[in-house]
């Protein structure tokens, strides 16, 4: 058999890799599939951790909050892409989960993610719970995008102490929040998530925001090594993903 043509750069992995990632959604419905295509083609954080090389190779990874299971969806497209050995040159590292535990508070959204990927040779695992209440498993990479302002400040602090420890001694997590500080993006980022949970037909809850300083001293505090890159350009909003490193001995 012909080895396969590496893709001739990075854009066009990623629209190889967003077609892959969106086409198993196709059998969880019209509006899993429709969410999938516009979420991952418009939010920047996706591909920009693969543009950073944010996703270790063959991570243990856990998705707190994690909706549909995109990220889910987006490894296994990676996986994919690598073993056809075309993953661009362009891209720092190759990006890929050996196993995925996602946690999710709605159960529409766990039905969505199990109908479109519990088949997928990730075998990734979804958990409807409560992320206050649930275990967590062992892991060397978190992925929490836009879920801890659903809880308040205790609550906050109590679930990145869970997930800290269970990290791996050299474990990551990728948490993206909103800047409490910048208050016209924040206020922008609050109004288009009540839209978009009462659309998803779920209550909208009080949400509960720090400015960045407040989130980085935190992290920091539980024994994080914190970089922040901004996540608003293109968008009125004020996200920032916080790439926090554990070094424990
Ligand atoms: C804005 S969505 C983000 C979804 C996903 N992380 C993504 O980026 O596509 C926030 C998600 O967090 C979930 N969530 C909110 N509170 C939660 C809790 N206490 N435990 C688990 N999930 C929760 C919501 O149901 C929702 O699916």
């Amino acid at each position: 058999m012909k080895p396969a043509v590496p893709p001739a750069n990075t854009a066009q992995a990623w629209q190889q890799l967003h077609e892959a990632a969106c086409q198993p959604y196709r059998q969880a419905g019209r509006w899993a599939w429709h969410w999938a295509r516009g979420k991952l083609a418009r939010d920047p954080v996706f591909r920009g951790m693969l543009d950073r090389g944010d996703l270790p190779p063959k991570a243990h990874v856990l998705d707190i909050g994690c909706g549909q299971g995109l990220v889910a969806s987006l490894l296994q497209a990676c996986a994919t892409l690598q073993a056809q050995g075309r993953w661009p040159a362009g891209w720092p590292r190759p990006s890929s989960a050996s196993a995925y535990t996602g946690i999710e508070l709605m159960p529409r959204d766990v039905a969505r993610a199990i109908a479109a990927l519990a088949h997928l040779p990730l075998q990734p695992r979804f958990v409807c719970a409560d992320m206050c209440r649930a275990e967590l498993p062992a892991c060397d990479l978190v992925v929490i995008l836009d879920v801890l302002h659903y809880v308040d400040h205790a609550a906050q602090l109590s679930v990145l102490d869970k997930v800290r420890r269970a990290l791996s001694p050299h474990g990551r997590l990728l948490l993206r929040v909103g800047d409490a500080a910048s208050q016209r993006g924040f206020a922008v980022s609050q109004w288009v998530d009540r839209v978009v949970t009462l659309t998803r037909g779920h209550r909208v809850p009080p949400t509960w925001g720090r400015p960045l300083h407040e989130w980085t001293v935190l992290l920091q505090g539980l024994g994080f090594a914190v970089r922040s890159i901004p996540q608003s350009q293109g968008t009125p909003f004020a996200n920032v993903l916080l790439v926090a490193d554990l070094a424990r001995p």
